[in-house]
């Protein structure tokens, strides 16, 4: 078994739920698994607990509520009943308190005034830290796939959280980025407390990265070095993160996830290639 290395969470959005995944993780020390209330239709807790009960205290559990079962179609939402009702399913479904839970893309339930929003926002974050609090968590925070909105939300009445995760790398664009920080700011969260996730944008294989070579944002690559590899390091830079959740079934591509983390990105390409986005912005029509 490998050293353990807190710096890559197995997301399991995409994830088939199998034993070997869990096992294969642990055996290459990567000893902390992403997952939510609503994956694997809405099976993903009692599935973990299927494959890999006795393998689950190995492990640090992140999962997410905030979308939920409806007629139709699922449906996301902030009303603080059906996130404790969440909680309470989750740790039954666990048979433990996850060590965190996320407030899963809040912005998607936040419409009307800011002020309507805000209030949302701040029940729904008080009642992950009521959870917290009385022992059906370990901690809470708030990921987001769209941040843009949040950080006007939080001023000095709002819960702070223990983690936020944005999305993170070379897909995420400038707006998102800095919509990032800004909400890592505005709480005053610490880099091991700002998490990336969805590195690839969920495709490793998209054509994007026969255009751009993400080889260009490390410093010193050698040949050992794949575009996949440097995307995935750069990715810890864009923002700034402390853990990333990264999706593979496959335990040869966690490996080689892990080899990537030897690598340094490269600052000074960073902050063109940001100044560079920020100017397209700049000049698209509105
Ligand atoms: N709003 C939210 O809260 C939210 C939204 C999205 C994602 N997330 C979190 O972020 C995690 C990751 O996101 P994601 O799965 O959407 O996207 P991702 O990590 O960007 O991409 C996953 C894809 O990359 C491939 N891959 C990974 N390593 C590879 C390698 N070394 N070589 C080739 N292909 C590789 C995987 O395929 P293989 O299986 O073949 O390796 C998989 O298809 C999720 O599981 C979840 O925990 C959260």
């Amino acid at each position: 078994m490998r050293e353990r290395d807190p710096r890559i969470v197995l997301g399991l959005h995409r994830s088939r739920y199998e034993r070997r995944i869990l096992t294969g993780a642990l055996e290459l020390g990567v000893d902390a698994i992403d997952t939510g209330f609503n994956y694997h239709g809405f099976s993903a807790h009692a599935a973990l607990w299927a494959v890999g009960r006795d393998l689950l205290p190995h492990f640090k559990l992140s999962t997410k509520v905030g979308f939920f079962p409806a007629p139709g179609q699922a449906e996301h939402s902030l009303d603080p009943s059906r996130l404790r009702e969440a909680m309470e399913r989750t740790n039954y479904d666990l048979c433990r308190a996850p060590d965190l839970v996320f407030l899963h893309n809040p912005e998607q339930s936040l419409t009307g005034s800011s002020s309507a929003a805000q209030d949302k926002l701040g029940m729904a974050c008080a009642a992950l830290a009521r959870a917290t609090a009385e022992g059906l968590c370990g901690g809470w925070g708030i990921s987001s796939w769209d941040p843009r909105l949040l950080p006007s939300l939080v001023d000095g009445t709002m819960p702070k959280p223990d983690v936020v995760m944005v999305r993170a790398g070379l897909t995420a664009g400038i707006d998102i980025l800095e919509a990032s920080e800004a909400l890592a700011a505005g709480w005053d969260l610490g880099s091991s407390q700002l998490w990336g996730m969805s590195p690839f944008g969920g495709r490793a294989t998209d054509p994007l990265w026969g255009k751009l070579d993400p080889r260009l944002f490390i410093q010193d690559p050698d040949e050992s070095l794949s575009a996949v590899q440097a995307a995935f390091r750069t990715a810890y830079r864009l923002p700034r993160v402390g853990r990333i959740a990264v999706g593979t079934d496959n335990p040869p591509h966690l490996r080689e996830l892990i080899a990537a983390l030897r690598y340094e990105a490269n600052a000074d390409t960073l902050l063109t290639y940001r100044r560079l986005l920020r100017e397209r912005t700049a000049h698209q029509p509105l």
